[in-house]
């Protein structure tokens, strides 16, 4: 049976509190989340934070590694708990093995927690960004082609965001993985407007990492995410950062030198983390778990549908549309700029957000939202005083 969405609703107090259309940049945390905050820091202030060494300090990271494993649809030794999205990135494109000349694609659209750790490991390894220019009318196969041009022997690496976070478009990841793997490239993919939005399956995927926060679709706290190492390549990718957390056995160095990591993706983590952050994210995974990932994503489509067929059926809003969509959706209005938009409609209690070039009003609709939220933001549309724009 569906679970029952006034139950589910009670469970984010922050999505009575306002018309929340921007889980993009922040999902609204869970009960079950806030609980299992609060109580990690209850026990750290009460009997201390000693009883987190120990074995029984693994539990929870093991768990959360295995529940964000069937976020992804892979094996949980294949997933390395990280802090956020952009941390995930950065261990994934500083850890490619290469040569000065190679070249690492990307495109126009990509957030700066997937460009900036292009830039910074070009700048120090010599290395080449070639950018494709994506165009909000662009259909799949004019990115695809877009891409077949730029990639060749030299990329070593396709930085790609899954889904837009200006347009809401899905990008094809599984035909770029292999037109990259084709010349013996590996592809990177940033999950952070994906992760919790849509089903997820990284063999058919084809991506070699692939990253996801906790804070946004996934409703949990911040300071939590996960990346997805393809088994294959964990050999390969280099470890960056270490820390005893990425050595096998708890310690396996000397003082020679050498180091051995873990069998798995593990070997990406470092340090102490922040057990509120875990516990959080652990409950809260568990409760989403339980109303079902499968319902929250066929949710999120219906939502995302009725939300584009809204928009669509105001005159004067001008839709980004795209061949497939996770919960994003981009638009603009006549006669008045996506930031005063955005203005407007937030002292209406409705909360979305713009995103810059291409200048658009974004949308996000989740498992949670419902027709309601929408026909508030209509009705708050409708009612926008024009700046001429
Ligand atoms: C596509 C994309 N990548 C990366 C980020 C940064 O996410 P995080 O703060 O989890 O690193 C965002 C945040 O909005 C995003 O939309």
């Amino acid at each position: 049976m569906s679970p029952n969405l006034t139950e589910v609703r009670n469970q984010l107090p922050a999505v009575q509190a306002s018309t929340y259309l921007n889980t993009g940049s922040y999902g609204p945390l869970s009960r079950a989340a806030a609980n299992a905050i609060e109580e990690e820091n209850r026990q750290q202030l009460q009997a201390g934070r000693l009883t987190r060494m120990g074995p029984s300090a693994q539990s929870i990271p093991a768990s959360l590694r295995a529940g964000f494993a069937r976020v992804f649809g892979c094996e949980a030794g294949e997933v390395a708990l990280t802090h956020h999205t952009t941390d995930g990135m950065n261990i994934a494109t500083w850890g490619v093995q290469y040569r000065p000349g190679d070249e690492i694609v990307t495109n126009s659209w990509e957030h700066p927690g997937g460009l900036l750790p292009v830039y910074a490991a070009a700048r120090r390894f010599d290395l080449k960004v070639r950018m494709v220019a994506l165009d909000k009318d662009d259909d799949e196969e004019t990115v695809l082609t877009k891409f077949d041009r730029v990639i060749g022997p030299r990329t070593k690496l396709v930085s790609i965001a899954h889904v837009s976070w200006k347009t809401g478009t899905v990008l094809p990841i599984d035909s770029l993985a292999e037109l990259v793997h084709r010349h013996d490239g590996l592809l990177a993919v940033d999950g952070a407007q994906s992760g919790g939005a849509m089903h997820l399956d990284m063999a058919s995927s084809g991506a070699d990492f692939y990253a996801i926060p906790g804070q946004k679709w996934l409703c949990g706290p911040e300071g939590i995410g996960a990346l997805y190492v393809n088994r294959e390549r964990i050999g390969d990718l280099l470890q960056t950062y270490v820390g005893y957390p990425s050595l096998r056995n708890g310690g396996a160095y000397d003082e020679t030198g050498i180091f051995l990591p873990p069998a798995g993706a593990r070997r990406y983590e470092v340090g102490t983390t922040y057990g509120p952050a875990m516990a959080g994210m652990w409950s809260g995974l568990q409760w989403l778990e339980e109303l079902g990932l499968e319902w929250v994503y066929e949710r999120t489509q219906k939502m995302t549908r009725f939300t584009r067929e809204t928009l669509a059926s105001i005159p004067t809003v001008r839709l980004v549309h795209t061949p497939s969509y996770a919960g994003l959706t981009s638009f603009t209005i006549d006669g008045i700029s996506p930031s005063a938009a955005v203005e407007q409609l937030a002292e209406t209690g409705v909360l979305i957000r713009s995103v810059p070039d291409p200048d658009l009003i974004r949308v996000s609709s989740h498992f949670f939202n419902d027709e309601n939220d929408i026909d508030k933001l209509r009705a708050g549309i409708e009612g926008l005083n024009g700046n001429g724009a």
